[in-house]
């Protein structure tokens, strides 16, 4: 059904399964030890951070915070505003912040310094996908999944107008759904 509207397959199931596993281990090698709180920016992550979270072997806890910084279309309109924030009392813990794509950067760079200023012992910032050539607001990743083109891309998470987030894979939109 949903595959009708796919123009081109980015990153399949397996090999977003692959690369998830390989940044599950990275991040359990280096926070063991350290009780480290994810911190999922709703809605986009969520598929990725309950694949990844079970990827990682060491203790640690989940929270969620929840911004839009974009309307229904496919441009930011780089405001970025709260809409839920988070439950817990981050001072002293080291926080993995976790999105689905780091593009402008807006986002993440407004809530990096949003929980720098509550005094945790650290941030650090997990991205599925990165698209470099579009960024504005200086900001780079800890983790990262997959560098990827400058092109809209749905699925595993990431939508088009709140639809194909439950696509298993990621891919670009046939040009004639965007209109
Ligand atoms: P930024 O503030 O421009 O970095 O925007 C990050 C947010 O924009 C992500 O969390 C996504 O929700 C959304 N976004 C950016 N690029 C795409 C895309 O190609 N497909 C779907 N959502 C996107
Ligand atoms: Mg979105």
């Amino acid at each position: 059904m949903l595959e009708r509207d796919i123009d081109r397959v980015f990153f399949s199931a397996q090999e977003l399964q692959d690369r998830v596993a390989e940044l599950g281990r990275q991040i359990t090698a280096d926070y063991d030890g350290k009780s480290p709180l994810f911190v999922g920016v709703l809605k986009g992550s969520f598929v990725f951070m309950a694949d990844l979270m079970r990827c990682v072997d060491t203790y640690c806890d989940i929270d969620f915070m929840a911004v839009s910084s974009y309307g229904s279309g496919t441009t930011t309109t780089g405001a970025v505003k709260i809409n839920k924030d988070l439950s817990y009392d981050v001072e002293g813990r080291h926080v993995l912040l976790i999105e689905d794509i780091l593009d402008s950067g807006v986002t993440l760079s407004y809530l990096k310094k949003f929980i720098e200023g509550r005094k945790p012992a650290s941030v650090s910032i997990c991205t599925l996908l990165d698209k470099p050539a579009r960024r504005k607001a200086d900001i780079r990743a800890d983790y990262v999944g997959f560098e990827c083109p400058d092109a809209f891309i749905v699925g595993y998470g990431l939508d088009y107008a709140e639809r194909y987030r439950n696509l298993p894979y990621i891919g670009v939109l046939k040009p004639q759904i965007y209109q």
